[in-house]
């Protein structure tokens, strides 16, 4: 395996360098991305890609590390710790790093959070960015305040909405989310689809003796709006380290539920993306299943995150990462910037490892690194 120097990461102006060769001890999820397919040294134009041959063109940007409910796959009740507001990018910096991005060959981005409608003006935030010309500009919202801000997120060119509703049932929602209330996001739903932000997906998490007597509910309730329910496994994301297996229900248990009732056949999806897509055979509705435990979609990845404070992450379940935020507090020029998405790309591990020995959690929960 070739080894050779390492980049400086500090604000220096970039040099094409060769990059050190790590070896790979973590797993390669699906198997298949453990071939060296890319290239061997980083290229220093041209798109993002890592030293598998990922080509990265989705970058995820959480707005804030705050949320409104506590959901009790993500964060405690009491006592979840936020990052100082000054922390946080602004939105010049965020408008900025897209912007960087954009040019080096990303198409789609996504808001997230926390939850992003709390922090405020996002609308704003949505029409800067919707004026850098992504193909694809979508948010991941629980929707609680989602209602009076469809117009503006719309008009600001907001393309497509996912919204988290892991239960129908009134009391369960509470009882899982903590807060919040369910006919607000049924309602939200509703507004939002008559708006034209569609095809609205759901995302579901089914977790182990809480929700997963609503699967076939769930289902239904796909087969009759015409949404997308997501069918997330429960991933060991949450703040509290309280994951284990036994909580999870593996896609594979939910396929099986949904189409000894109503038959189910593969839809044909973009291979990037990490939703496996069935459609209902009699035409009514689809749905997906995310099984990023049990069936690790990493060999062929494409998404970059950035933390609301600014960090870039190459993997949910990587700790790596690096701050854009003090790179450009400290008046990094654009191709800085550019460098450090690069590096970011090309030391991504083939896969994540939640089902080897020795995985453990990282640092970050879902709500700080942004789903
Ligand atoms: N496992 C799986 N999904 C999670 N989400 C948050 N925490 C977890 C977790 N530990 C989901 C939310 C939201 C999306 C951004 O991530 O439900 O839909
Ligand atoms: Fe908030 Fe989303 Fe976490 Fe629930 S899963 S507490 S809605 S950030």
């Amino acid at each position: 395996m070739p080894s050779v120097g390492v980049t400086t990461f500090d604000g220096d102006a970039p040099t094409p360098v060769f990059v050190s060769v790590r070896p790979h001890v973590r797993g390669a999820g699906n198997g298949d991305s453990t071939e060296n397919r890319g290239p061997l040294v980083m290229p220093v134009s041209g798109q993002l890609v890592d030293r598998y041959g990922r080509i990265h063109n989705d970058l995820r940007i959480s707005v804030t590390d705050r949320c409104n409910l506590r959901c009790i796959y993500c964060m405690p009740e009491v006592g979840m710790t936020f990052q100082p507001l000054d922390a946080l990018l602004t939105f010049d910096e965020i408008v900025r790093v897209a912007r960087v991005a954009r040019e080096l060959g990303v198409t789609a981005l996504r808001l997230t959070g926390g939850e992003p409608l709390v922090r405020r003006n996002l609308p704003t935030l949505v029409q800067r960015l919707s004026e850098l010309g992504f193909n694809d500009l979508a948010l991941t919202t629980n929707a609680m305040l989602l209602t009076p801000l469809v117009p503006s997120l719309k008009d600001a060119g907001l393309k497509r909405i996912n919204i988290s509703c892991d239960s129908l049932k009134p009391e369960r929602f509470n009882s899982i989310r903590r807060r919040g209330v369910l006919t607000t996001v049924l309602e939200a739903m509703d507004v939002a689809e008559a708006a034209g932000l569609s095809p609205l997906k759901l995302n579901v998490v089914i977790l182990r003796g809480q929700n997963d007597d609503e699967i076939l509910d769930f289902a239904a309730f796909a087969r009759e709006t015409g949404r997308i329910v997501r069918f997330i496994e429960f991933m060991p994301l949450d703040a509290q380290g309280q994951w284990d297996n036994s909580q999870l229900v593996p896609g594979k248990e939910i396929f099986e539920q949904v189409s000894a009732r109503w038959p189910l056949q593969a839809v044909d999806t973009d291979s990037s993306a990490p939703a496996e897509r069935f459609a209902f055979v009699d035409g009514q509705g689809e749905i997906g299943l995310i099984s990023s435990v049990t069936q690790p979609f990493c060999g062929t990845c494409n998404r970059l995150r950035l933390t609301a404070d600014g960090a870039i992450r190459n993997c949910l379940f990587s700790d790596d990462e690096h701050s854009l935020r003090d790179l450009m507090r400290r008046g990094a020029g654009d191709d800085v910037i550019a460098h450090a998405l690069r590096r970011a790309v090309w030391e991504k591990y083939p896969g994540h490892a939640i089902n080897e020995p020795g995985f453990l959690s990282p640092s970050r929960s879902m709500s700080m690194i942004g789903g």
